[in-house]
């Protein structure tokens, strides 16, 4: 009996957790199902170039506590055309795939949602660094990058504290602060600047000239990359090109305020930008437990033809949720998380 192929493929911006999440896929379908896999290499660019590689049990060995994917990952978007689409949808067939699991963000999950509703087979599994996925309590991916943000949070405070300095940490974070909330709650931070609450720099002053007042000569400002102040509506970039998703490469707003809150309140500043090293290395226990269990579910899903969904975190459990919903918005920090840090400015 000839086998069903199930396709498999890491998108967007790589994160910790994609190596475990392709080993679970993979172990589960050809133990319990029966399936064979095939690797798509970078992103869609590997559906759009044919480009594969078999996944079998020895493919997979060794990889769950590897950081980024053995399967490469673009911000390759085929669907910036319809020509790039029908090319997509007839690589599909030539490939002969019953099924692709796309595990990748919004970017990499809008295009499977597309590719579902003409009529592929698409499961989709949630990753990003940024947790700002709809249709999910949490991406994986997302508890790796707190972990690292705020280990060096923690660094970051007793060198301040030793020169009477403010250290300004910059996160990743484009539409949504998460990474900046957690980290920076969990990291003790002073000041938490995230995109969805424009900040002004007279009030992260007035945090640092507070805390003067309490006999704390130091201050630690936590900002996500997509943070803006009050009279501002651009991201500050680091170039204006655009990625395929037309997305701008982001990062220089910790300088700016570095620079500002010296100028105002005299006090030596320094900025630490974290940039892809959030990204990087191991993922945490947490992440390859959570990535462990969204690739069953992902398997699980195509097993049962539940096709146009996600793998999705509900409360304890992992279930299923339509692809179509994770990507029709942002998931945005809440007023109601953000005021936990704000009972700790100044
Ligand atoms: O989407 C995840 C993310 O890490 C963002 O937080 C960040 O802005 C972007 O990727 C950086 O992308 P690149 O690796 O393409 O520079």
């Amino acid at each position: 009996m000839t086998k069903k192929v199930v396709g498999v493929l890491t998108g967007g911006g790589d994160c910790p957790g994609l190596n475990p999440v392709i080993r679970a896929i993979v172990r589960k379908g050809i133990d319990t199902y029966h399936f064979e896999f095939l690797g798509l290499r970078n992103g869609w660019l590997g559906l759009l170039e044919q480009n594969t590689l078999p996944l079998d049990v020895n493919a997979i060995g060794g990889i769950l506590h590897r950081g980024g994917t053995i399967l490469g990952t673009s911000r390759t978007n085929p669907s910036k055309s319809e020509d790039q689409m029908q090319k997509a949808i007839a690589n599909f067939k030539a490939l002969g795939l019953h099924a692709l699991i796309a595990i990748g963000g919004d970017d990499t999950l809008g295009v499977a949602s597309k590719l579902h509703k003409r009529g592929l087979n698409l499961v989709g599994v949630p990753k990003t660094i940024d947790n700002d996925l709809s249709a999910t309590d949490v991406t994986f991916g997302f508890d790796t990058a707190v972990q690292i943000a705020t280990e060096a949070i923690d660094r970051l405070h007793t060198t301040a504290e030793s020169h009477n300095r403010v250290m300004v940490v910059e996160v990743m974070g484009r539409h949504a602060g998460w990474i900046a909330l957690h980290s920076g709650i969990a990291g003790g931070a002073d000041a938490i600047l995230i995109p969805e609450v424009p900040f002004t720099v007279d009030d992260v002053c007035n945090i640092i000239r507070r805390r003067v007042i309490r006999g704390r000569n130091f201050s630690i400002v936590v900002v996500a990359e997509g943070a803006m102040p009050k009279d501002s509506h651009d991201f500050v970039t680091q170039s204006d090109e655009k990625d395929s998703f037309g997305h701008v490469r982001l990062g220089g707003i910790g300088n700016l305020i570095a620079m500002e809150i010296e100028k105002r309140t005299g006090f030596e500043t320094r900025t630490t930008i974290l940039g892809h090293i959030q990204r990087g290395g191991t993922p945490t226990a947490f992440d390859r437990v959570l990535g462990t269990k969204y690739g069953i579910c992902a398997i699980d899903l195509v097993a049962q033809g539940q096709f146009g969904q996600m793998a999705s975190l509900r409360g304890t459990l992992v279930v299923g949720a339509s692809l179509e919903e994770a990507v029709s918005k942002p998931k945005l920090v809440d007023a109601a998380s953000y005021e936990i840090a704000r009972v700790f400015s100044g």
